[in-house]
């Protein structure tokens, strides 16, 4: 199972030990009763997509994306996604899209679920929505059998990275460089669909502070620029480190920063070592 060094995360032990099926059944439904209820609070509705919502969900993908990266998003990744996967929207009062999460499964061997394309509006920023909201659609995964979370996340899409980091609990499985299509850098992002995989690999900041203060650069960890894109691509093509957590400017140095630790503390299982080849 992918996981990240308890060392660094918040960790509540009980969670481990919910592995029967009918006990992870009981927490998928509590999670997500719970951050309905959240949403609720705050004066939203969490729903299942339809594809009359097809339209709303691209006007606030349109206003949150350059025109580049939004086009990326076919129909029929909204229709498929929609119509086959689980994909939720969250709706304001008046019936307005604020928020969309476009998710569905896949049948590879981690029977993957996949977080395809998020976006909050920023009227509703400060919430942690994105956070929440991914949370349950991956609960939604795990419901449906699925093993492994993934996404994908550009470098430097640093609010992302912090939330999905060290607010979701991903880790980033594979660097690519250049990704065909994306035409530019991407990371591969994973989690184990397991009630401890999902709460128990979210970073405690302090934790990870004072680990650095301790720990031995280059053997325990390495941290690097989110911009230095070459360091990424030498560390992910010629070493075993894999990065787990954003630090963000101003708490270490000046920089963004990525830390890094060696893939054989996480149990990588074969599918998340293996990096399918570009050329
Ligand atoms: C990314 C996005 C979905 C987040 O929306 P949100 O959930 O409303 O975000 P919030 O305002 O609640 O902020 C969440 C966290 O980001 C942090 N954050 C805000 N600005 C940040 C910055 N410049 N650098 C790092 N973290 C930042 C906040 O501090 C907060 O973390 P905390 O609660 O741990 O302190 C939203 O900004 C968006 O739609 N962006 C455009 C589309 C996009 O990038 N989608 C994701 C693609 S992977």
């Amino acid at each position: 199972m992918l996981r990240k060094p308890h060392q660094i995360c918040r960790v509540s032990p009980e969670l481990e030990h919910i592995q029967a099926i009918e006990d992870i059944r009981e927490f998928v439904k509590n999670e997500k009763a719970e951050i309905e209820q959240t949403i609720n609070n705050i004066g939203l509705t969490l729903r299942r997509a339809e594809l009359k919502d097809f339209s709303g969900i691209r006007q606030l993908l349109c206003k949150r994306f350059n025109p580049d990266t939004a086009a990326q998003i076919s129909f029929y990744d909204a229709y498929r996604s929609i119509r086959h996967g689980y994909t939720m929207v969250l709706e304001d009062k008046d019936g307005q899209i604020v928020g969309y999460d476009y998710s569905l499964g896949y049948d590879d061997d981690d029977k993957t679920s996949f977080g395809l394309n998020i976006a909050i509006h920023p009227d509703w920023a400060g919430y942690k929505l994105k956070t929440i909201v991914s949370i349950y659609t991956s609960l939604l995964g795990m419901e449906r059998g699925s093993r492994i979370r993934r996404g994908i996340v550009h470098p430097n899409n640093l609010i992302s990275l912090h939330n999905l980091l060290n607010n979701t609990g991903f880790l980033c499985e594979h660097f690519y460089g250049y990704l065909p299509g994306f035409e530019s850098s991407r990371f591969i992002l994973s989690f184990s669909l397991t009630p401890a995989g999902l709460m128990n690999n979210r970073i405690d900041m302090d934790k990870l502070l004072d680990y650095i203060n301790v720990a031995k650069e280059g053997e325990d960890y390495k941290l690097v620029e989110c911009d230095d894109e070459p360091a990424l691509e030498e560390m992910y093509n010629s070493t075993t480190f894999r990065v787990v957590a954003f630090v963000r400017e101003g708490a270490l140095t000046e920089k963004n920063l990525l830390f890094a630790v060696p893939h054989e503390l996480m149990n990588f299982p074969p599918s998340s070592i293996y990096q399918a080849p570009i050329g």
